[in-house]
């Protein structure tokens, strides 16, 4: 029996997080396994491409093998990849239909040249928005989640988020002794974006005293009075821990700088400080401000990033298979599924602050099976 030969490119692509290691070294092992193919009647090869969107957008179409920007992938290669954080592809925030050096026509030719029938396609918004661009185009498009915001709609898990839950309490323990000693106020900053979930489940995990996330603008008057209330029961210190997207009322986010990526995003960043110094000026309690930042994304994935990276690779590669392109692996109520693309790019999924937060106590829900009003 002649075997189908087929071709698959893999890209990760916008901030890297663990997990995506194992996602591709699961998609690999399966579109190339020798009694998987024998079944199929079909015969992969993979090529992986480096630093997400750039590696086709800078490929020079006269010269597809270049090293620089792809490697052929093969299951001996990928072998060990799902103990290691970050991507071995690399990854980059670079947007082929940036308006202003639109360089579409140059991936589309690359996807071409390169003899790709299908791309995996391992992102966050931004990345799958490029995606859904191509699959409209007519390039077999499949998406698997990867975000430690977990704002993707359609999907109750991408990729980093637990990971990067795990780094939260970590850095929060260790805080902890310190600010004990000292009798200090904590405000931990966690990334996140517009959504407040690594904010609201890390300090829930954590135990934190206030969580502050975007989906409520909060008070610094409450926040100081629920610092003081805590303090005058007996508290030695607090840990508060806010969103890099959280913000006071009536005030718009804090940013770095003024200068936006090639998506049009400003990077967050400064709430913490802010909140800290209204805190010390307010109650007169000695308070420290702590950035996590990208030490969120960092370090090796934990289980849970390495079994889901291993489920989404696989169902990706199952996709494929079946040419069943347009689609995103998801996970729902914790089964593994596939959904339309176009289904993930709606609006964010964020924290409901009538079911899932205390808007008085500003911390996670305290009431889970019981009556609400
Ligand atoms: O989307 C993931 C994320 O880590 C956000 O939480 C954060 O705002 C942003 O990326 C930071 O991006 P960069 O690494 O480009 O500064």
């Amino acid at each position: 029996m002649s075997m189908e030969r087929r071709k698959i490119g893999i890209l990760t692509g916008g901030g890297d997080c663990a997990g995506l290691n194992p996602a591709i070294k699961w998609a690999v092992k399966t579109a190339l396994d020798a009694r998987l193919a024998a079944e199929r009647g079909t015969q992969f090869e993979v090529l992986g491409i480096y630093n997400g969107w750039e590696g086709l957008m800078y490929l020079d179409p006269a010269m597809p093998e270049d090293p620089q920007f792809v490697v052929p992938l093969t299951e001996e290669l990928v072998r060990t990849w799902d103990r290691y954080g970050g991507t071995n592809l690399g990854s980059s925030r670079a947007n082929p239909y940036n308006p202003k050096h639109d360089l579409s026509g140059v991936v589309l030719e690359n996807i071409k040249n390169l003899g790709l029938d299908s791309l995996i396609v391992i992102g966050g918004e931004d990345t799958l928005g490029v995606a859904s661009k191509l699959s409209s185009a007519g390039v077999g498009i499949v998406g698997i989640p990867k975000t430690i915001d977990k704002d993707l709609p359609g999907t109750d898990y991408t990729l980093g988020f637990e990971t990067a839950l795990n780094v939260i309490v970590e850095c929060v323990d260790r805080l902890r002794t310190t600010a004990g000693s000292h009798r200090r106020v904590f405000v931990v900053e966690t990334m996140g974006r517009h959504a407040g979930w690594l904010a609201l489940e890390g300090g829930e995990s954590s135990g934190a005293y206030i969580i502050l996330i975007p989906e409520c603008d909060f008070s610094i008057e409450r926040v100081n009075d629920l610092i003081l209330e805590g303090n005058r029961s007996g508290a030695r210190y607090e840990i508060v821990i806010v969103a890099e997207g959280a913000k006071p009322e009536g005030c718009t986010e804090f940013v770095r700088s003024n200068r936006v990526d090639s998506f049009g995003h400003h990077t967050l960043g400064g709430v913490a400080d802010f909140v800290a110094k209204a805190i010390e000026d307010g109650t007169g309690l000695e308070t420290r401000s702590m950035v996590l930042s990208h030490l969120q994304r960092g370090g090796v994935p934990c289980a849970f990033d390495r079994r889901m990276g291993r489920y989404f690779g696989i169902a990706a590669a199952d996709l494929v298979v079946d040419k069943d392109f347009g689609k995103m692996v998801a996970v729902t109520h914790g089964e593994i599924c596939a959904i339309p693309l176009h289904q993930a790019l709606g609006p964010p999924h964020l924290v409901n602050i009538n079911t899932q937060y205390d808007t008085v106590r500003y911390n996670g829900r305290r009431t889970i099976l019981g009556h609400r009003a």
